[in-house]
């Protein structure tokens, strides 16, 4: 079987890759689904996404020991316990723990594509990983794949859509057929990706993140394939059970 691989340039057409059925990839490689995947890879038990703070407050209240993690405007809410730089996820801070995560794109990016049966975190860090494992459960259960991308509040990202070209780069050929928007993906990844960093950096939204002073989270978000780590949102939860 050949297996169909869309995508959808924004986030508020998750709903047609739900509709169709489609295994989904949320991707917001600046930062959220890099923060995640970090976070989880170093030991969280789960990370739960809400869309907004007043969510987050409640859950703690009900939860304690959940640790609140996100971003508005990029920077840490007042009484959170991490922002959204990948690099706070550390195993010594996370380890066991649940993550409530609020953040501006990529959560709302998760919240319109939840509907779907299988969610998968897609950052640059575990392109193949994820690619290997969209193509093994849409192969058995005779499904496509789509790339949702998060974007920055409603608009285009390029750092997302090279991160879509970097998944589907790791696609067994033959095995696919890639719509025109992922051929266009995968085309500009492959001529960005011998300084996938110095591209990147040129994104607006990386460039509003370097003002910001998190030059650091760009160069960790743009390392390829360093880690075999896939997560799930399922139920509410991301995590690495699935
Ligand atoms: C988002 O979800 O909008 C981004 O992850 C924002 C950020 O880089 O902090």
């Amino acid at each position: 079987m050949v297996i169909q691989v869309d995508l959808e340039l924004w986030a508020r057409d998750a709903g047609k890759a739900v509709g169709r059925g489609d295994l989904i990839i949320v991707i917001d490689a600046l930062r959220s689904g890099t923060s995640i995947l970090n976070a989880l890879t170093n030991g969280a038990r789960a990370a739960v996404p809400v869309m907004t703070l007043k969510e987050a407050y409640k859950l703690r209240s009900q939860h304690p020991e959940y640790l609140l993690a996100g971003e508005r405007g990029g920077l840490k809410p007042v009484g959170f316990d991490f922002g959204n730089s990948p690099l706070e996820f550390t195993r010594e801070k996370v380890e066991g723990k649940t993550l409530v995560i609020t953040t501006t794109s990529g959560t709302a990016a998760l919240a319109r594509s939840r509907a779907a049966r299988w969610v998968l975190v897609g950052a640059f860090l575990n392109a193949w990983a994820v690619a290997e494992k969209a193509e093994e459960v849409a192969a058995r259960e005779a499904i496509g794949v789509s790339f949702v991308l998060a974007g920055e509040k409603g608009k285009f990202s390029l750092e997302d859509f090279l991160c879509a070209g970097a998944i589907a780069n790791g696609f067994a050929a033959g095995h696919v057929h890639f719509s025109d928007k992922v051929q266009a993906a995968l085309l500009s990844f492959k001529q960005a990706e011998s300084d996938l960093t110095g591209r990147v950096v040129k994104a607006e939204h990386a460039e509003h993140l370097v003002m910001l002073g998190f030059k650091e989270d760009v160069d960790f978000s743009c390392r390829l394939n360093v880690l075999r780590t896939v997560p799930t949102y399922a139920g509410g939860k991301i995590t690495l059970d699935r």
